[in-house]
């Protein structure tokens, strides 16, 4: 049990404080340190800054658990108008979304048309489409979706896996048959011990098992597509030793971490000539998002502020 980790995470679902929180010009700043603005433009600078180095991004526009139908409208026009803008300005970037922000609370009917606009846009501009995992209440519906999309032909589309929920065994290797592209992460929500690994331990160890089954040779053959989504520099180092004794070649698998979130390791790998995404977030719809980092790593918050005093 981490008590400051779980006050994280019970503040990230307090929506009155979100409310509060939200337009306060400070905490506007405390942000910055996680995301990369509110616009698409300030957005797409995020991008240019890393594409220049030689990372390639995945775009986030900020948003979830969406109640009303006109608010889900709005987040498919951005996401519309954020593929047009990467494909125009020639971009090295994929978007990442999540099911809640496409109106999966409201209807599921809604969501799978919301999302169906987002994955032709994509298609369109040979871009691709990431399903981000949310608590697993939402699993088995993510992972219903995702395959839909693929069985409607949308080849572009990828998914996010945990490691910290018990299920995850199962789940990805009932996806071998078809090749996925899985972003395996290790999990960001406050979730019940008979659903997920209470030892962080336990969650690791989990990450590396998932990571041996996507490596194995029938996988890859298949298609299976790792995205290693951490900065915990042990699993990298397993997969860089894995990966050379195994023979994988670096575009068998991709490192992808966070905005803000060791920039020295994402430059390092990109340098190593590895294959390295960073998932960019920016929008106003910044508070959960904000408020799990800090739950990831509660140091954080001091870090920030002691930043913000010597300004
Ligand atoms: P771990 O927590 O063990 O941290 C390893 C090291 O990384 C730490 O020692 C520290 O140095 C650094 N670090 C980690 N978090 C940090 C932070 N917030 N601030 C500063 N340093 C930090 N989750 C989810 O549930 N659904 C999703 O869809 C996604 N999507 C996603 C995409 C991508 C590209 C990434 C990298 C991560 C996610 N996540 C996610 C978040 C993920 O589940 C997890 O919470 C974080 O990545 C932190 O875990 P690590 O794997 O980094 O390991």
């Amino acid at each position: 049990m981490n008590p400051m980790k779980d006050m994280f995470l019970f503040l990230s679902r307090q929506t009155l404080l979100q409310k509060m929180l939200s337009t306060s010009g400070p905490f506007k700043i405390i942000s910055k340190r996680f995301i990369c603005g509110e616009t698409l433009e300030e957005g797409t600078k995020g991008i240019c800054h890393l594409n220049d180095s030689g990372i390639s991004v995945t775009l986030d526009h900020l948003g979830e658990s969406v109640f009303l139908e006109s608010e889900s409208l709005v987040a498919v026009k951005e996401y519309i108008e954020m593929l047009d803008c990467i494909n125009q300005k020639k971009l090295n970037a994929t978007v990442s979304l999540k099911l809640t922000q496409m109106g999966l609370d409201i209807k599921e009917e809604l969501c799978l048309a919301n999302l169906r606009r987002i994955m032709q846009k994509a298609q369109l501009h040979k871009n691709k489409v990431t399903i981000d995992m949310e608590s697993s209440d939402y699993t088995d519906i993510t992972i219903k979706i995702y395959k839909r999309m693929l069985q409607e032909g949308f080849n572009n589309a990828g998914i996010v896996i945990q490691s910290y929920l018990r299920r995850t065994e199962d789940d990805i290797r009932n996806m071998l048959s078809f090749g996925p592209r899985v972003r395996l992460c290790k999990g960001a929500y406050k979730e019940p011990k008979a659903v997920a690994f209470p030892k962080k331990s336990d969650v690791d160890k989990n990450y590396i098992k998932m990571l041996e089954i996507m490596f194995e040779k029938p996988s890859l053959d298949k298609g299976t597509y790792p995205e290693i989504a951490t900065h915990d520099e042990k699993i990298i180092n397993w997969v860089l030793e894995h990966a050379k004794k195994n023979n994988i070649p670096n575009d068998k698998f991709e490192f992808q971490m966070l905005y803000g979130i060791r920039r020295d390791l994402q430059d390092k790998l990109n340098q190593q000539g590895y294959r390295m995404r960073v998932y960019v977030p920016y929008g106003t719809h910044w508070y959960p998002y904000f408020m799990r980092r800090l739950a990831e790593r509660p140091a954080n918050l001091v870090f920030i502020m002691k930043s913000m005093l010597y300004r």
